[in-house]
Formats: C-alpha cells, sequence, structure tokens
C-alpha cells in the first residue's frame, strides 16, 4: 500500500463515528488534501468544549461559521457572541466561488449554498432582540462576584436582598439596588439594624461605589425588564435546523470587564435554568465565542474562578462552549485542559516569543507520524487547520492537517435593509423589545421615605399645635411640613445629584 492509501485508512479509521457527526473538511499529507479522507466530530462530544486558534486572517470565523452551520443543520441551536459584527451573512447563502468549488473538489463532498434560520440578539436598545435579567434574578451570590466585593460586603449584599424579599420590593435594576444600599444608610437604617443586623455605612459606601463603576461601563444596559428566558435560544425552525442566535456585541468590545460579567451572567443563567442532561447523544445548545481574549482579559480572579467553574459545570446540561482567539495562551490554562476540539489555525513566527508560542501549542498536540506539528503549524494555508478531536468514546483522535470546508452562507455582512427584513421578521423583538419599568424597590422605597417623612411632619405639627394658639398652629404646620428635611439635604440626596457625585468619587478612586 502506498503512504497515501495508510493515511487514508488511518484517518478514515480515526475518525468513523457510529451516531451523527459534522465533518469538516479533508485530512492533508504533504500539504495536499487526501479526498474523502473526512475529518469529522461526533455531536455526542460536542458539549466537551473546543478552541479555535490562529493568527489573523487565517479562517478561524469562517470555521466558526462552518460548524454553526452544520450544528443548525443537525438541529442543534447555536449562540455566537459575535465581537466584530461580522457573522450576519449567516442569514443570507454564499454566491459561491470557483475557488470555493475547487476546494470542495479536494475534500470530497459537494458544495451547497444555502442560509440558515437567525436571531441577532443585542444588549443595547438597537439591532436585535433584547438581552436583559433583573437583579433580584441574578441573587446575592452573584452580583457580589459580578462586583467584585469583599467578604463583608458579600454578607451585606445577601441580607438586603433578603429585606427586599421580605418586603416585597422588587430589585429589577441598577437604580433599585442603588436606591435600596442609600435607603439602608439613611432613612431605613434603624429598621433594617433591628431586624437583620447593623449595616457598616463604609461597606454599603464601598458597594455603591462598585455599582457605579459597572454602571459607568454600561452594565446597567443589562439589568432590568423584560427578563430574556433563556429557554428561547433553544428554538428550531419549522424544518427542525436549530436558530443561530447572533449576539451583536460590536460596542462592548471596549470594555472587557463589561464582557465577562455578561458572559457569566448568561452561562450562569443557562446553567441554573437548563435540566440536567444524561447521555443524550447530542448537546442542547453550542456557544462560540469568537474573539475571546476579551473574556479573559481584565476579568478579576474571582470573576475568572467563577468562568472556570462554570466551564467545568455547564457541559453536564449538554451546553458545549467554543472559544475563537488568536494564541492559545489567550486561554487560562483551568480552560485550556478541558476543551476537546482544537482546530489549531496557521502561527506566525515572527519574533522569539512567536516561536516560543509556537512550540508550547505544538507540545499540546497528540503526537504523529505524519506531521512535525511545529512545523505544520506555521505553514498551513488559509481555511487550513491542525485538528484534533474526542471521539465517541472521548479518546482523542489522531491529529488531522485539514482543508476546511467552506462556509454554505454569506462570508459577509447583511446589508441595512437585510437586516431590517430580518429584525421585522423576528417574534422575539416583539417578546422582549417593549420599555417596562414597572414599579420596584426604588419606587416603593422613595413612597415609603416620603410616607415617614409625611408623618414625622404631621406628628411634629400635632405637638406644636398643642402648644401653641389655634390660629397660628396652621401656618407653622404647613412650614414644618416644609423643614423636616432642610431643602439643601433633599438636593444632596436626590438620585440624580447621588448618581453624579459618586460618578465623580469613583474617578477618583480609580
Ligand atoms: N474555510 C474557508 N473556506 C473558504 N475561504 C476561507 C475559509 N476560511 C477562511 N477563508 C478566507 O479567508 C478569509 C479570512 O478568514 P477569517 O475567518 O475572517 O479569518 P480570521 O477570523 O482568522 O481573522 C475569509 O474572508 C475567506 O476569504
Ligand atoms: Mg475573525
Amino acid at each position: 500500500m502506498s503512504d497515501q492509501n495508510v493515511f487514508f485508512d488511518y484517518i478514515n479509521e480515526g475518525y468513523s463515528t457510529k451516531g451523527e457527526s459534522i465533518t469538516l473538511g479533508a485530512a492533508m499529507l504533504d500539504g495536499t488534501a487526501v479526498t474523502n479522507a473526512l475529518v469529522k466530530v461526533p455531536l455526542k462530544t460536542m458539549n466537551r468544549h473546543g478552541l479555535i486558534a490562529g493568527a489573523t486572517g487565517t479562517g478561524k470565523t469562517k470555521t466558526l461559521q462552518v460548524l454553526a452551520e452544520n450544528l443548525s443543520d443537525a438541529g442543534v441551536p447555536v449562540l455566537l457572541m459575535d465581537m466584530k459584527g461580522d457573522l450576519s451573512g449567516i442569514a443570507q447563502p454564499s454566491p459561491g466561488h470557483p475557488k470555493i468549488d475547487e476546494r470542495h473538489e479536494a475534500i470530497g463532498i459537494p458544495f451547497e449554498a444555502k442560509n440558515f434560520p437567525v436571531e441577532i440578539l443585542s444588549l443595547s436598545q438597537q439591532n436585535g432582540v433584547r438581552l436583559r435579567a433583573t437583579v433580584s434574578e441574578f441573587g446575592p451570590v452573584l452580583i457580589s462576584r459580578i462586583l467584585g466585593v469583599s467578604e463583608t460586603q458579600a454578607g451585606i449584599i445577601s441580607i438586603l436582598f433578603k429585606y427586599c424579599d421580605d418586603n416585597k420590593l422588587p430589585l429589577l435594576d441598577l437604580k433599585d439596588f442603588k436606591k435600596i444600599l442609600q435607603y439602608a444608610m439613611e432613612e431605613g437604617k434603624a429598621e433594617i439594624a433591628k431586624e437583620y443586623g447593623r449595616i457598616s455605612p463604609a461597606s454599603a459606601g464601598a458597594i455603591l461605589r462598585k455599582i457605579v463603576e459597572l454602571e459607568q461601563q454600561g452594565g446597567d444596559l443589562f439589568f432590568g425588564e423584560k427578563s430574556f428566558d433563556t429557554d428561547d435560544l433553544l428554538r428550531v425552525d419549522k424544518n427542525g435546523r436549530g436558530y443561530i442566535n447572533i449576539v451583536r456585541l460590536t460596542d462592548i468590545q471596549d470594555r472587557p470587564k463589561l464582557f465577562s460579567t455578561f458572559m457569566l451572567c448568561l452561562l450562569a443563567e443557562i446553567y441554573s435554568s437548563f435540566p440536567e442532561q444524561g447521555d443524550s447523544g447530542r448537546p442542547e445548545l453550542i456557544i462560540f465565542i469568537d474573539e475571546a481574549h476579551l473574556i479573559f482579559k481584565e476579568a478579576s480572579d474571582a470573576l475568572l474562578d467563577q468562568i472556570e467553574a462554570i466551564v467545568k459545570l455547564i457541559r453536564s446540561k449538554g451546553v458545549g462552549l467554543y472559544f475563537v482567539t488568536q494564541n492559545p495562551t489567550d486561554v487560562p490554562d483551568a480552560v485550556l485542559s478541558q476543551l476537546g476540539l482544537k482546530v489549531q489555525h496557521a502561527l506566525r513566527a515572527f519574533t522569539a516569543k512567536d516561536r516560543k508560542a509556537i512550540k508550547l501549542t505544538a507540545e499540546n498536540y497528540p503526537l504523529s507520524d505524519y506531521y512535525k506539528t511545529d512545523e505544520v503549524l506555521t505553514s498551513l494555508g488559509i481555511g487550513e487547520a491542525l485538528v484534533s478531536a474526542l471521539n465517541e468514546k472521548g479518546i482523542p483522535t489522531p491529529l488531522a492537517a485539514t482543508l476546511l470546508r467552506a462556509p454554505m452562507s454569506r462570508m459577509d455582512v447583511l446589508e441595512d435593509d437585510e437586516l431590517e427584513d430580518l429584525l421585522e421578521g423576528s417574534k422575539l423583538i416583539k417578546k422582549y423589545n417593549k420599555e417596562v419599568d414597572r414599579e420596584s424597590a426604588y419606587e416603593l422605597l422613595n413612597e415609603k421615605i416620603e410616607k415617614a417623612n409625611e408623618e414625622e411632619a404631621k406628628e411634629k405639627a400635632r405637638k406644636e399645635r398643642e402648644s401653641t394658639k389655634r390660629s397660628s398652629s396652621r401656618r407653622t404646620s404647613s412650614r414644618s411640613r416644609r423643614s423636616t428635611r432642610s431643602p439643601l439635604e433633599k438636593v444632596l440626596t436626590s438620585p440624580t445629584v447621588i448618581r453624579s457625585v459618586l460618578g465623580i468619587l469613583s474617578k477618583m478612586i480609580k
């Protein structure tokens, strides 16, 4: 048998599957694709997470697109974190290209152009289904982690959540959360101390500053109603194809802390709401995070720990996480060691540091008789990658330099009018994009304070009435109502002033 035939058998055996699978492309020997030596990933192990890495322009995003399309075809819904806004084209078929036909001929699978069911989601008001959740829903533990507060401060947050629960004060957005903190420091101090213990004003103040910091990064965008039901990520169209949900995050690129917070919130919500999944043989949802270095870049240690923990746990819910990034070293080791599928595009060796990174990356791949991994890493062409997956038994497949198939949908963004049409047809936009600001802790506490002030004023007036003549008492009464809080005090405690004062404070502290 020729080398090529031995290699063909080696790949076909190593990548054979009993159940459903996704074909990535054909394995290459000495730089040329071996037709029909297909590299396939079993659906069954797709919840074991993955990495798509490589230098800019080597084809990472297209690999993500190929995986998303094939998952959708297999009836698996997908969630894409689109940092650069370059994935909306999935909603339109590829126009095709002679080069694409050539590629597919070499691989041995016919090229088919088609579009996919797409839903666009967003953190801001425009251009997509709004993704939001209420502060109450996050709960005190997660909110504490998000804010990165100390243990003492986390204790206070728990007390305040309890107080709000007991008193039926819904915490919907950050405005509510700030209000309850202010209330605990001022008007409600005695009342809360009596029932729940004393709250140190210094700690409450520290929590307030953390909230303001989060707000300044735009964190208020994803707290509020109507909260997103993660079941809506699991939709399948009438032909049984999974929806590809694209979250447009172009406006969050320069705010990595907010992005990691958002990712943690979303993963925690998915983790808590999805049922535990047995060995069903297919994933429930696959999440791709493009430009994934951004979630790890500025995350605090506490947040990182939390992300690592959830990566480990979420697998059992049938959810697979795929990180797309330039260098594998962008991903923390604790996460890296949990990744089942690795698609490594070309790396560039410009500097000594690059060469070191390539050596390190090569060492993380299984040994192969057919490739010198570090050499292959620098010589791969565009749309080619080193692949290592997990077979259905969970054992790593043979390392395969792979000529990857092309996306069936458009490799470019939607035109404005195409996007408009898509948004217009969205059922979820109708469900989620109405502004609601129902009565919550903010309004209810304001009412309570107002009432207490009135009571106090009345009480004072009554006492004054008793000691003065009836004729003058009415005037005193109206004056005393106004004077229970001095005008200056009133201005200083108004929400807008507090917000701006704290804004200045938190800038000074940074
Ligand atoms: N699998 C593929 N099939 C066909 N063309 C590809 C493929 N992968 C990459 N390309 C080509 O390379 C370009 C860059 O790919 P892209 O995925 O955007 O790179 P990256 O995300 O790594 O920066 C694409 O616009 C496309 O023309
Ligand atoms: Mg890209």
